[in-house]
């Protein structure tokens, strides 16, 4: 088999592992530089790399749960414990979250905001895939918090930067589903003219 029918296979396979099912260690520096190295082969009309990613682990993983917590505060002043426990829990399941970030350039002559957002999709992907490939369990998770100007500020992103993900990632636990959701049959659509 070639390399590349391996990638193909890699592609076919790929799925997420629920946050539960993560533990750490997480990726040390070495094995996350080649994570973020793939997401720099996205497809970027124009070069203008609209995309950056935060790297969140360690006690930082302990202040982004207080930030969700406070932002469910914000929202609703009536939230009860066990609704805050939730969310400083999504914070605490994997041993690190890597907080993707679009960033656009609006009104650019040429590259139509669509397509930033869409490379920076595709870069966030990459990272998916890599950390997936390389033996690590991921999901790519959002949820109402990541369209939360709280919890978007507390995050230090700019007023034209969005946060489009969070890739929770880590070792796969003993038991973790070991294949994705039943995956539809493709099929051949063809244009006819
Ligand atoms: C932009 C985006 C946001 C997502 N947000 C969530 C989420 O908040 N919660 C969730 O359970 N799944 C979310 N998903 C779906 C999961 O990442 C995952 O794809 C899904 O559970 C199916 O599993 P699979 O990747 O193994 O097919 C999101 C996917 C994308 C692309």
């Amino acid at each position: 088999m070639t390399a590349h029918h391996d990638l193909v296979d890699t592609l076919i396979h790929r799925h997420s592992t629920p946050p539960t099912c993560l533990t750490g260690p997480a990726p040390d520096d070495d094995t996350l530089l080649r994570i973020l190295q793939a997401a720099e082969s996205a497809p970027d009309h124009g070069g203008l790399h609209p995309w950056r990613f935060l790297v969140i682990d360690g006690p930082a993983l302990d202040r982004l749960g207080e930030t969700f917590v406070e932002a469910m505060r914000q929202k609703d002043p009536d939230a009860k414990e066990e609704t805050l426990d939730r969310e400083r829990v999504r914070a605490q399941r994997a041993p690190m979250i890597i907080a993707a970030i679009a960033r656009e350039e609006p009104g650019h002559a040429k590259i139509p905001e669509i397509e930033q957002l869409l490379s920076a999709g595709i870069a966030t992907h990459q990272v998916l895939l890599a950390a997936q490939a390389l033996g690590f369990g991921a999901v790519w998770l959002t949820g109402l918090r990541v369209y939360d100007e709280n919890v978007m500020r507390a995050l230090g992103l700019a007023k034209n930067e969005r946060l489009i993900g969070l890739i929770n990632i880590g070792q796969i636990k003993e038991g973790a589903p070991t294949r994705g959701k039943r995956r539809r049959k493709a099929v051949i659509e063809r244009w006819d003219g």
